[in-house]
């Protein structure tokens, strides 16, 4: 069968169909293009470009193709190329001439560009979902652990104590952010590009504005080239995720070591572990390794489809098909890591004592000794040599700061009297850490007020949104 006009004398090569053929991955937009034809045949009855009962026959059709489609009984075929041709072929079947007439005044570049976006929409709500919850697990675990303490890493070397609160509320810090960028990129790319046609609109009367509307759009596109080109959205999101999937790789990074024999922070439930074939004493964090191996692939869609993008003159290019499998496949595995790294993270157990224990060796307290110092009118500078002497001194000899007795303490320094040893203690060390964003308890209870704030808003705009709005 050949498709196309009159104009092709010969008939498609099956290679060529093969090749440029879409059917096999956009299939899945079926449940968005048959929404935005909805929208279309409205429009086309409220303009008296159809009749008002042949836009409604076709609704009516369109919907009853749908549900045959969510129960699978629909076969698609390559030689109807992509979905949107084999969704009209299948209305064509079904109520002959009259289902010619939904494709007037619309071409499938502003079809494919609005079944896009319309599935662009749904799935940012969905990913901000997940960044919702996985922010609540998190808010648990700090709400826990405000007297948890730990060491705080700078170059993976034990640098000052912190607390597990302040230590995961890090993280609760990226993943709002993440929220943020992706309620961000929602907003920009919320323009409806129906009625842009091939490029350059159409002699019909469209109501661009009620389409628009219906579909859930705040407006049409302002230029039709621009509409059927303007692939910055998937771009966008694809670069918001490719974030997403740095955070959770360095978080999988941190439970990778943090659960390993010598640290021993935190263990992951058997449920999220794997065992070896060979050496039955392992438990594997494998689920924490793949997330962050498929950060690698997620940002490698994300630079495949800029590259795709980057030459292509105005306006629509069928380079820009590229767009889908890149796409699918990044919000795919970021759903999939979320869903994995949520349960992992939910069920892991935190270690207190091997955390408190590893705050003691490793002169942590080091910048409190030099702070108690200068506190006693030190300068911060010979405070800060003087007690590096100090930490050589306890290496040589084995001895942490706090276990100096007072003789010791004094051979450095005259000044240090009785109260240091309470000066130096970890809990002192986190509590007296008060500043606005700090360990202490104080700054993380403020700190968690506003996070509570944030998850209230975010789930009732979550909530407000309704996914397939015009269905
Ligand atoms: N399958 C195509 C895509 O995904 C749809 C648009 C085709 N338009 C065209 N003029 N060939 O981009």
């Amino acid at each position: 069968m050949q498709y196309f006009s009159g104009r092709f004398k010969e008939k498609a090569d099956d290679l060529i169909l093969d090749f440029h053929s879409s059917i096999k991955f956009d299939k899945r937009l079926y449940r968005y293009d048959i929404m935005g034809s909805i929208a279309h045949v409205r429009g086309l009855g409220k303009q008296n470009i159809i009749k008002m009962d042949e836009s409604k026959k076709i609704e009516e059709t369109l919907r009853e193709i749908l549900e045959e489609m969510d129960q699978g009984k629909i076969e698609f075929s390559i030689e109807y190329e992509d979905i949107h041709m084999n969704v009209e072929k299948i209305l064509i079947d079904k109520i002959g001439d009259l289902g010619k007439k939904l494709h007037t005044g619309r071409s499938r570049n502003d079809q494919v560009a609005l079944d896009m976006k319309l599935f662009a929409k749904d799935e940012v709500k969905k990913i901000q979902s997940y960044t919702v919850e996985l922010i609540e697990i998190l808010m648990d675990f700090a709400k826990n652990n405000k007297h948890t303490y730990m060491p705080g890493f700078t170059h993976l070397q034990k640098a000052q104590p912190i607390s597990f609160s302040h230590y995961v509320l890090a993280y609760v810090e990226m993943f709002r952010r993440d929220y943020e960028r992706l309620e961000n990129s929602f907003k920009l790319m919320n323009t409806s590009p129906l009625g842009s046609a091939a490029l350059a609109g159409t002699t019909y009367p469209l109501d661009r504005n009620y389409t628009s509307e219906i579909l859930g759009f705040s407006n049409p596109t302002w230029n039709s080239m621009d509409g059927v080109s303007d692939r910055d959205y998937l771009l966008e999101i694809m670069s918001d995720l490719s974030i997403i999937m740095v955070h959770l790789s360095r978080f999988s990074e941190e439970i990778i070591t943090y659960c390993s024999n010598d640290y021993g922070y935190i263990e992951l439930s058997d449920a999220f572990s794997t065992g070896s074939s060979i050496m039955p004493q392992k438990k594997n964090p494998d689920a924490a390794e793949l997330i962050r191996g498929k950060s690698g692939r997620v940002i490698g869609d994300m630079t495949g489809f800029f590259t795709t993008m980057k030459g292509l003159p105005l306006a629509y290019n069928k380079d820009m098909q590229e767009d889908k499998e890149a796409f699918f496949d990044v919000v795919d595995s970021v759903k999939g890591c979320f869903t994995v790294f949520n349960g992992m993270v939910k069920t892991m157990t935190v270690n207190k004592d091997k955390m408190y224990n590893a705050c003691k060796h490793g002169y942590i307290n080091a910048t409190d000794v030099a702070d108690y110092l200068t506190e006693k009118e030190m300068s911060f500078r010979d405070a800060y040599k003087l007690t590096g002497a100090m930490v050589s001194y306890g290496i040589d000899n084995k001895k942490a700061l706090d276990d100096f007795s007072m003789e010791e303490f004094h051979k450095f320094s005259k000044l240090f009297q009785k109260d240091i040893y309470e000066k130096i203690s970890i809990k002192y060390c986190v509590e007296k850490r008060t500043t606005l964003g700090g360990p202490g308890s104080e700054s993380v209870t403020k700190h968690m007020e506003n996070v509570e704030e944030f998850l209230s808003q975010a789930i009732k705009s979550l909530k407000g949104y309704k996914l397939n709005s015009i269905l």
